[in-house]
C-alpha cells in the first residue's frame, strides 16, 4: 500500500496556525504568488531552508521576453513550441509570451534591476532563440538579483509571514479538498499544522534525483511527491532536461556554465580540439538544449571521455570578466581561467518539465490545491524547455496562480477536522538515508539519463519496486522524507519513461529513437489505492 502520509500523527495533538493562504517555497514562483496573495489576505510562506535558498538564486542566463524592436511575441511563441518538440500547450505558451513583457516592465518600474546597454535593457541569446531576448542581471547573477528583489518586497509586506527551516511534509485533505499542511519545524524539532483556505505548492525541481545535477541540495521534488500522495494528478513525469554544460572539475559539483556563454560566442570542442556541433544541428552550439546535450553525450561515448570542452579563448578577456563575473570567479577559484583555458564540461540534470498537473491559473485536480513554477506542469515547456523560459514562467504564472487561489477562496473557509492518523508505520531507525540516496542517484543517472532503453528502464523499475518498501516506514527526519519523495518520483518517472515508446525532446529511447504522431500527448498519473493500480490517462 502507498501510505497517504509519511508519518504517524494525531492532528488533535499538534499545534495549529491559521492563515488565508499557505505558499510553500521561496523561489521566484512562491515569492511572486505570496506577494500577490498578500494584497488580499494573510499568507504563511514556508520554506525548508533559509528564505534566500532556492534554485532561483542560482539562475544565471536570464529571463526570456520580447524586448528587442526586431523581435515579436509570435517569434518567442514559435521558438518555445519548436524547442518543446510537439508537446507544448499552445495556450499556455501564448499566455507566457504575451504577458511576460508586461510583467517584467512592471518589475522594472518597481525597482528590479536588469543589466542595460546604451540606455536599454541588455539582451543576450541562448539555445533555440531566434532573437536576442534574454534579459540578465549582475551579468550572470540574474537569479540572485531577482530573488533578492522579491524577498525584499516580501519582508516588507505585513501580510506575509515567512517560516524558514520549515519542511512541508504532507498536505492535509479530505473529500472536500485540501485544507492544510503538516510541516516540521527543523529548529524546534516539532510538527505544526498550518490551516488555510488554499495551499500553493512552489517547491521547485527534482535535480537531486540525479548524481550529476546543476541543482542545489534542496531540489528533491517534495511538493510533487506530496501532491501525488494526496491524490493530485501529475503529468509529463518522464521529461527531465539535461543542461549541456556544467563544469567537469573535481569539487565543482556540476556548477552551471550558462548557455549565455555560447550565446555570446562560446564554442564546444571535443577532446581533439575539433568543433562538432555542425554535425548535429544547423543552429550548432545554439540548438535547443536537448539536442546539444545529446550531441555532447554522443561525442563523449565515441571518444570514451568523461568530458568535452567549452572554448571562450577567442572572446575578449575583459568582456568575459565583466559579463560573466560569477562564472569567471568560480572557475578561477578552482584554478581555471575561462578567458584562456579550455573549460571541461559535461551535461547534468537541470530542469523538470513534469510536475503537478494544473491549469493556466495553477488549479490542480484537487480542490484547494494550487501549484506554480517548476513544481507545476501544464505543458508549457512540452518535452524540452526553451532556455530562460523558466524564470519567466515563475513570474507570469506566479501571478496567475494567485488569481486562481483568490477566486477559489471567495467561497472557501478555514476549517479543520479531527484526524487521528496513527498509521502504525514501523519506525525506520536503521535506514542509512545517505547510502540509499546515493544508490538511487546512481540508478537514475545510469537508467533514467539522457539516453534510455526498455531494458534499462525495466531494471530501474525492479530496483525501485524494492525501494518502495521504504515508503512504509516512519522515518521522522527531513533527510528521510526527502528520500521517500525522491523514491516516489523515480518510480513515476520510470513508469512514464517506459510507457512512452518513442523519443521526443528530452526523453530519448534507444529502442524507439523517433517521435511518433500517436505519442503527441501527455501521460497523466494519479495514485490509486496501491502502486500497482497507478491510474494513467492520456491528454
Ligand atoms: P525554486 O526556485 O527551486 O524554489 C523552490 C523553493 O521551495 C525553495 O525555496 C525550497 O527551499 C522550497 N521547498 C522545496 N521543498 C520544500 C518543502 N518540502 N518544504 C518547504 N519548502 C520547500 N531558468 C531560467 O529561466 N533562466 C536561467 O538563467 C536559469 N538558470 C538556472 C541555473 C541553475 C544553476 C539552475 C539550477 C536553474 C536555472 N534555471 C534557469 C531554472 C530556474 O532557476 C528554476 O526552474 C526556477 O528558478 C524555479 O523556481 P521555483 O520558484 O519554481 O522553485
Ligand atoms: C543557463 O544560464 O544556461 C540556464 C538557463 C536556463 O536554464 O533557462
Amino acid at each position: 500500500m502507498v501510505p497517504r502520509y509519511l508519518i504517524n500523527f494525531d492532528l488533535n495533538e499538534i499545534k495549529k496556525k491559521s492563515f488565508d493562504f499557505i505558499v510553500v517555497g521561496s523561489g521566484a514562483a512562491g515569492l511572486t504568488a505570496a506577494l500577490e496573495l498578500g494584497q488580499q489576505g494573510q499568507v504563511a510562506l514556508l520554506t525548508k531552508g533559509e528564505v534566500k535558498e532556492s534554485n532561483t538564486k542560482y539562475a544565471q542566463g536570464g529571463v526570456a521576453a520580447t524586448f528587442s524592436p526586431e523581435d515579436r511575441t509570435r517569434f518567442h511563441y514559435r521558438d518555445t513550441l519548436l524547442a518543446g518538440d510537439g508537446l507544448c500547450n499552445p495556450k499556455a505558451v501564448k499566455t507566457l509570451v504575451e504577458e511576460g513583457p508586461t510583467v517584467i516592465k512592471r518589475l522594472i518600474e518597481e525597482g528590479a534591476k536588469f543589466d542595460r546597454k546604451k540606455g536599454k535593457v541588455a539582451l543576450t541569446k541562448e539555445g533555440g532563440h531566434s532573437h536576442r531576448r534574454v534579459l540578465h542581471a549582475g551579468g550572470d547573477a540574474t537569479g540572485r538579483e531577482l530573488s533578492d528583489f522579491l524577498i525584499y518586497n516580501s519582508l516588507y509586506n505585513k501580510n506575509i509571514e515567512i517560516f524558514e527551516n520549515t519542511f512541508a511534509v504532507d498536505l492535509i485533505s479530505d473529500e472536500n479538498g485540501v485544507y492544510g499542511l503538516l510541516a516540521y519545524d527543523k529548529l524546534k524539532g516539532e510538527y505544526l499544522l498550518y490551516l488555510a483556505k488554499a495551499v500553493v505548492l512552489a517547491t521547485g525541481g527534482i535535480g537531486q534525483l540525479y548524481k550529476n545535477t546543476s541543482n542545489p541540495q534542496l531540489a528533491t521534488g517534495d511538493g510533487v511527491a506530496m501532491a501525488y500522495r494526496a491524490g493530485a494528478e501529475v503529468m509529463d513525469m518522464e521529461f527531465i532536461q539535461f543542461h549541456p554544460t556544467t563544469l567537469a572539475l573535481e569539487g565543482a559539483n556540476n556548477f552551471l556554465l550558462s548557455e549565455a556563454l555560447r550565446g555570446e560566442g562560446g564554442i564546444l570542442r571535443n577532446s581533439k580540439g575539433e568543433i562538432f556541433m555542425d554535425r548535429y544541428h544547423p543552429l550548432k552550439e545554439l540548438a535547443p538544449r536537448d539536442i546539444v546535450a545529446r550531441a555532447i553525450y554522443h561525442q563523449m561515448e565515441k571518444e570514451g571521455s568523461s568530458n568535452l570542452y567549452l572554448d571562450l579563448s577567442h572572446l575578449d578577456n575583459d568582456f568575459i570578466k565583466g559579463r560573466f563575473p560569477t562564472i569567471y570567479n568560480k572557475c578561477l577559484s578552482l584554478g581555471l581561467d575561462i578567458s584562456k583555458d579550455q573549460i571541461p564540461i559535461t551535461p547534468a540534470a537541470h530542469y523538470f518539465m513534469g510536475g503537478i498537473k494544473v491549469d493556466l491559473f495553477g488549479r490542480s485536480s484537487l480542490k484547494g490545491l494550487f501549484a506554480c513554477g517548476e513544481a507545476a506542469s501544464f505543458g508549457l515547456h512540452g518535452a524540452n524547455r526553451l532556455a530562460s523560459n523558466s524564470l519567466l514562467e515563475t513570474l507570469v504564472y506566479g501571478e496567475r496562480v494567485a488569481k486562481g487561489a483568490l477566486d477559489y477562496t471567495k467561497k472557501a473557509k478555514i476549517r479543520w477536522a479531527r484526524l487521528d492518523l496513527n498509521l502504525r508505520k514501523d519506525i525506520g531507525d536503521n535506514i542509512c538515508f545517505k547510502d540509499i540516496r546515493e544508490e538511487l542517484q546512481g540508478l537514475t543517472e545510469e537508467k533514467l539519463g539522457i539516453i534510455r532503453s526498455k531494458e534499462g528502464l525495466k531494471e530501474a523499475l525492479d530496483k525501485l519496486e524494492d525501494l518502495l518498501a521504504i515508503l512504509e516506514k516512519d522515518l521522522r527526519k527531513v533527510e528521510g522524507f526527502e528520500l521517500q519523495n525522491l523514491i516516489t518520483l523515480a518510480y513515476l518517472i520510470t513508469k512514464g519513461a517506459l510507457m512512452r515508446e518513442e523519443s521526443r525532446g528530452a526523453h530519448y529511447r534507444l529502442d524507439f529513437n523517433k517521435s511518433k504522431e500517436r505519442w503527441k500527448r501527455h501521460i497523466v498519473m494519479k495514485l490509486e489505492q496501491r502502486w500497482e493500480e497507478l491510474k494513467v490517462e492520456f491528454e
